[in-house]
């Protein structure tokens, strides 16, 4: 059955969290993370994700944009790599994250059938104001609901507690999409009915709730609810 409301987690699930290393590599000016981007890539959403975790659970809360510079420094000396332009080039990507293929077309077809859309993320409001216009989906989405408004990163409940408080609506209404497992776990757990988009093929997260929906992309998200 249709829902009457779809959230979206912005980074890894809208947005491509890999393309900031993958096209800084391409460029002549920071060859040298031609070798390294993936491990970049990948210790540096590590990190970013590690440090949201610690600081919820610590009470040290900072913005999304602090733990992403965090992140990035910890990756980049792990590389060894070093260069002030390479960290610049890198930061200035994050601001403008290419979509996934399938991410207009399924917003578009949520809309026409009068859905509410938004995305739910740990990003700063600035950070996802941009990501949204760059990628040019800004009119598709009612919401851009950001963890600042409490101060504390997901999977803390009160993150959650976000899309009824700015939709009035119900648990059930929703459907709360995330390609980060502990994200989707996190939302099942609070009560949301949940899809997993599974990309990489990764196991599923040993947690305390399991996601509605487990799928290989967003495609398919306005036909499983
Ligand atoms: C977000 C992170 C989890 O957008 O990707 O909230």
């Amino acid at each position: 059955m249709p829902k009457s409301v779809y959230v979206f987690d912005a980074y890894g699930t809208l947005f491509d969290v890999n393309a900031a290393a993958r096209e800084a590599a391409t460029e002549p000016a920071h060859a040298a993370l031609a070798e390294h981007w993936p491990q970049v890539a990948a210790n540096w959403r590590t990190k970013q994700l590690e440090y949201t975790w610690l600081r919820a659970v610590a009470g040290h809360h900072c913005d999304f944009w602090q733990v992403t510079q965090d992140g990035l420094d910890w990756a980049l000396e792990a590389a060894g790599l070093h260069d002030p332009a390479t960290r610049a080039r890198l930061l200035d990507l994050y601001w403008e994250l290419t979509a996934y293929a399938e991410v207009p077309a399924v917003l578009a077809t949520l809309k026409a059938r009068g859905a509410k859309t938004a995305i739910l993320s740990n990003g700063s409001p600035a950070m996802l104001e941009a990501a949204v216009k760059s990628a040019k989906i800004a009119d598709m989405l009612d919401a851009l609901l950001s963890v600042e408004t409490v101060g504390v990163f997901k999977p803390h409940a009160s993150v959650y507690d976000l899309v009824g408080a700015h939709f009035g609506c119900a648990k059930a209404d929703v459907l709360f999409v995330s390609s980060n497992g502990w994200d989707a776990a996190g939302a099942a757990g609070y009560g949301f009915t949940t899809a997993w988009v599974n990309r990489a093929g990764a196991p599923i997260d040993r947690l305390y709730a399991k996601p509605t929906h487990v799928l290989p992309d967003l495609t398919t998200i306005p036909e499983v609810a």
